[in-house]
């Protein structure tokens, strides 16, 4: 049992999650980062443990019952949980590309890994957040907001979180219960952005005023949205996009 406030960062180990759960450990919390590779979570946990008390959580999202076995395994750390960030990301299938290009054996799973993923982790995480009042936050991407060609089905799957958080927010304010989706777009730094290769993110990089963002430039937001300063807000839909769009 802990006296510090207590996050749960899934998908702790990916760009986004490592920022966060860092930021966090600055900032006083208890730490508790998920990830698959056992390697890459007891090398951040070591790091966070020389500034906050933190642990790790080894577990596949597509185990069976993999969103109650992390709520239960991350309550019985230390004792209580305050925060859930939600930053998983994993293989997509075939569904970026025009249309007709995608493929529809790969939409339901899409489905499954953005939206229904959050939902069960939200389910499992509800009545440990109800004990003190606490913040749920997913991430989804701007493809869920502004629509653009190639993003359809993606566009809909982030639509989709968006859509459950802004809802979930309205009825789990009676139980002092906050949840938040913040929406990246192009992430500079991240794996996601290597994949995209130099010339697309320069293209962007351009386009935005401010300059993209890295996941340190995300990490703040996350980490106020589940602090007391952010305690009468919830059900907000961020960008976190350097200006592409507004
Ligand atoms: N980076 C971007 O440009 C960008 C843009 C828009 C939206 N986003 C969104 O922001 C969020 C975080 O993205 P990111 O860039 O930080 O992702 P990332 O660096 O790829 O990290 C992914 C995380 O998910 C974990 N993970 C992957 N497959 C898993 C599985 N089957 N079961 C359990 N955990 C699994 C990984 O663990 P292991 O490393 O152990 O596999 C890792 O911790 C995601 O929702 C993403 O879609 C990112």
């Amino acid at each position: 049992m802990t006296d510090q406030h207590v996050m749960l960062i899934t998908g702790g180990s990916g760009s986004i999650g490592a920022a966060v759960a860092r930021e966090a450990a600055s900032h006083g919390w208890s730490v508790i980062v998920q990830g698959r590779s056992a390697d890459k979570i007891a090398a951040l946990v070591a790091e966070l443990q020389t500034s906050t008390e933190a642990a790790g959580i080894i577990c596949d999202m597509w185990d069976t019952n993999a969103a109650t076995s992390i709520m239960a395994e991350a309550a019985a750390k230390f004792g209580h949980i305050d925060a859930v960030v939600d930053c998983i990301s994993t293989g997509r299938g075939k569904i970026t590309g025009y249309f007709p290009d995608t493929d529809p054996a790969d939409f339901t799973g899409f489905y499954d890994l953005s939206a229904a993923w959050f939902q069960r982790l939200a389910h499992a995480a509800y009545p440990h957040l109800k004990v003190r009042g606490g913040t749920l936050i997913a991430f989804a991407s701007d493809a869920g907001i502004f629509a653009s060609r190639r993003q359809t089905i993606i566009g809909a799957a982030r639509a989709a979180v968006m859509g459950f958080v802004r809802n979930l927010a309205v009825e789990a304010a009676r139980d002092h219960i906050r949840v938040h989706c913040i929406s990246p777009s192009y992430v500079k730094g991240s794996d996601s952005a290597v994949k995209m290769g130099s010339e697309r993110m320069a293209k962007a990089e351009k386009r935005a005023g401010l300059g993209l963002p890295s996941a340190e430039d995300i990490a703040p937001l996350t980490v106020f949205l589940c602090g007391p300063g952010a305690a009468k807000i919830t059900g907000q839909v961020i960008s976190v996009n350097g200006g592409l769009n507004a």
